[in-house]
């Protein structure tokens, strides 16, 4: 992390991986997102979930090994699991620990019998499975929410690349992933009245105080989410609110008033763009589901012939 920390606030214009905004505050302020009424995406995925489960597990097929990438609540997950057939297992990973380890107990307990074997990992790192991984008819990577919108397009398609060889070659991928939409509802969503997102912003000042000892001050920097038309992405911004010095061991990194700190993208799609995507990771999609509204899609990816 302090390496990640520093290169990025040496670089110009500075930057933070957005997989910092995630420890046990921040794992609850995404939580306290999902909630909110100008966040679209959780509900309207959630809603493609419970419609489509039957479908999906149809897809997957039985005695699959279910690995989940960014798991956080687990919540959309227990629609899908509730439908497969005699599921191998299920591993969560996240990056936000304690977090992980509350939310796979109450998952042992609501799924008794279901071997719920959490991995305390960074997923852009290579996945390593324990050897005592259950043997599955089938692999396959659970990657919702839009997690992938958070990569820029390169590291996206490498990050599906890597997935396609955890699966394997009989393997599939079921993924969640935003669309394209009208500017003013994609800027609500990431700037909610409320300030939620904002403080789920701040709170990767927070964590890398408490994990660091550096000396943001929260109340200097100000959230700002515009979406970048040209990229396709929101772009997250923390703006510093004065000229200021901001120590981290031996570094001191100077901020002007007004310079940007851009802590996170977060991708829209248009269908085509998404299979632009995914067959550059060597995958194929053989199902696809959307909402009414055509606002969020999830599809089911299998790796294509070499
Ligand atoms: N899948 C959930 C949560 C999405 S929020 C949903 O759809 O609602 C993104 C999740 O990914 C968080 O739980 C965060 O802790 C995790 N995460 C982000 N970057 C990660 C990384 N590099 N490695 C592991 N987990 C990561
Ligand atoms: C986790 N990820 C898909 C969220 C997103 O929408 O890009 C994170 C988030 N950032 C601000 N609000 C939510």
């Amino acid at each position: 992390m302090y390496t990640d920390v520093v290169k990025g606030l040496s670089a110009s214009p500075k930057s933070l991986p957005s997989k910092y905004f995630y420890d046990e505050s921040g794992s609850e302020l995404f939580d306290e997102i999902t909630q909110l009424d100008e966040y679209y995406l959780t509900r309207t995925e959630t809603q493609i979930m419970q419609q489509f489960s039957t479908e999906m597990a149809a897809e997957i097929g039985p005695r699959a090994l279910l690995i989940e990438l960014g798991s956080g609540s687990s919540e959309k997950t227990r629609t899908l699991l509730e439908h497969l057939e005699a599921p191998a297992g299920y591993i969560p990973v996240d990056i936000s620990g304690d977090y992980l380890e509350r939310v796979a107990h109450k998952l042992r307990l609501d799924h008794p019998g279901l071997p719920v074997l959490p991995l305390v990992a960074d997923f852009t790192e290579p996945l390593v499975l324990a050897a005592s991984t259950p043997l599955a008819a089938r692999r396959i990577a659970y990657f919702p929410g839009s997690t992938i919108g958070n990569f820029p397009i390169l590291e996206a398609s490498r990050l599906l690349r890597r997935l396609r060889s955890v699966v394997g070659p009989n393997g599939g991928v079921l993924i969640g992933f935003d669309l394209v939409k009208s500017v003013e509802t994609l800027e609500a969503a990431y700037n909610d009245a409320s300030g939620v997102t904002a403080r789920f912003n701040l709170n990767v000042l927070a964590h890398v105080n408490a994990a660091l000892g550096a000396d943001f001050d929260l109340g200097a920097f100000t959230h700002n989410a515009p979406f970048n038309t040209e990229a396709s992405r929101i772009e997250m911004y923390l703006v510093s609110g004065r000229r200021q010095e901001v120590q981290l061991g031996d570094h001191a990194f100077s901020f002007e008033q007004g310079e940007p700190l851009l802590t996170e993208y977060s991708h829209k799609y248009t269908p085509d763009g998404f299979a632009d995507l995914t067959s550059s990771a060597g995958l194929t999609a053989t199902a696809t589901w959307t909402d009414r509204g055509n606002l969020f899609c999830v599809q089911f990816l299998v790796p294509e012939l070499p």
